[in-house]
């Protein structure tokens, strides 16, 4: 009888994740997920509580065959923080598991990442299984190793790498994220036709045009879309510290834009105006082609964003400067202070490289991205 999912196998170096996905297929991916932990005497379930419909669903499923204790964790940059991922260690304790227990995290990228860093510290290393529900969490986030929360500085500026043991994805649970956050989302796709699969883009536009449509064949081709483009990177470069750092570009703008809005600008919607604006300072500094510019702008209409104006005007100016200098890539290539590290392209498809042969990083003078910001913030990119 035929499978009621797909599964790839995602390599990070030596470890291999498989990734497990179809269309309404929670029922059999709960079964998958019991079988392939084979000895787990009991499940933490994290569950975004965005998706107590989907969760409730799973955890019953899975509540046939183990113990399973369900923990609803809040999906928003201000819970992405330690007292949280305390709260579930301090949770997983008290409701008995052990070692032979697993922590399963379904939701968005933030509570993959709350519940990942959890994962990683419950008595040195718990199993973890990814159950992604979100555009950028099933087609970008769980594509990594990293788990990180916030601090009071900025974005995912402590954490660690933590392979998880599975990822099942019901691309069905994407069917309840809003059309805006939908789109937004798939800005991390964007980057990955930007910078690393050009010839990816016609795939993206159809699939982007075909969702509402045939939502089935559209999801799939862009989870195609995030695993093959990063797949080979992190492959190679499972730690994403040398050549997966390209995956950081729009990320330094955006990490500030959507810390500083306090997550009301979210993380799809940030990475694409902080791809915009890496494209201007590229344009600025290393002649990045208005053609090349153009293109940013193309592929990120695709996305629906609202008015630049509406979005980033009443963001604090100091509060986005400081996020930038505190940026969670310092110390990777050389950066003076004042500086900040950006992944910037001089082609499509091409990052400029680092110094030295290092990771492909470029120290910018802040006041530089904040002219880009300006900018684009003015949508005076609109001519080009
Ligand atoms: N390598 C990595 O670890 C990595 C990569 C990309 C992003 N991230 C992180 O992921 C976070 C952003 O993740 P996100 O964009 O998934 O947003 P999110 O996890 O913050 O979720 C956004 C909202 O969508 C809701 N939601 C989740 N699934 C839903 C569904 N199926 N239907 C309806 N609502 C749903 C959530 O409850 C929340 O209100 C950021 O913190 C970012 O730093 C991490």
């Amino acid at each position: 009888m035929r499978s009621p999912y797909e599964e790839l196998g995602l390599a990070f170096g030596e470890a291999r994740v498989p990734y497990l996905y179809g269309m309404d297929c929670a029922p059999a991916l709960a079964g998958a997920i019991v079988d392939r932990l084979g000895d787990v005497d009991a499940i933490l379930f994290a569950a975004d509580s965005g998706v107590r419909g989907h969760a409730d669903a799973v955890a019953a499923e899975l509540a046939r065959r183990v113990r399973v204790e369900l923990v609803p964790v809040e999906a928003a940059e201000r819970h992405k923080v330690l007292p949280v991922v305390q709260h579930l260690l301090e949770t997983a304790v008290a409701r008995g598991l052990t070692r032979r227990s697993a922590v399963v995290a379904m939701g968005g990228g933030t509570v993959g990442n709350i519940a990942g860093l959890a994962a990683a510290l419950l008595f040195r290393g718990t199993r973890l299984v990814h159950l992604p529900t979100t555009p950028v969490a099933a087609f970008d986030a769980t594509v990594s190793l990293k788990q990180g929360v916030n601090l009071s500085a900025g974005k995912n500026l402590v954490g660690t790498y933590f392979v998880p043991a599975l990822i099942a994805c019901d691309l069905a649970w994407l069917s309840t994220v809003p059309r805006h956050d939908m789109l937004t989302g798939l800005a991390e796709m964007v980057k990955n036709v930007l910078v690393a699969a050009p010839g990816l883009e016609t795939k993206l536009i159809r699939a982007i045009d075909e969702l509402t449509l045939d939502p089935q064949a559209a999801l799939r081709a862009l989870l195609e879309v995030g695993v093959e483009a990063k797949a080979p990177y992190v492959a190679a470069d499972p730690r994403e510290r040398e050549g997966a750092l390209i995956f950081e570009y729009g990320h330094t703008a955006g990490h500030a834009i959507e810390f500083v809005s306090g997550g009301e600008i979210r993380h799809g919607e940030a990475v694409a105006w902080g791809m915009l604006i890496a494209a201007e300072v590229a344009r600025r500094r290393h002649g990045l082609a208005t053609d090349d510019v153009a293109a940013h702008h193309r592929l990120v209409s695709l996305l629906d964003l609202p008015d630049a104006a509406a979005r980033l005007d009443g963001l604090d100016r100091d509060a986005i400067r400081a996020v930038l200098a505190a940026d969670n890539k310092r110390g990777y290539g050389p950066c003076a202070p004042g500086e900040v590290l950006m992944v910037l392209l001089d082609t499509i498809g091409r990052a400029v490289p680092g110094p030295a042969g290092g990771p492909p990083l470029v120290a910018v003078p802040i006041p530089a991205v904040m002219d880009a910001f300006e900018t684009v913030a003015m949508n005076a990119l609109e001519a080009v």
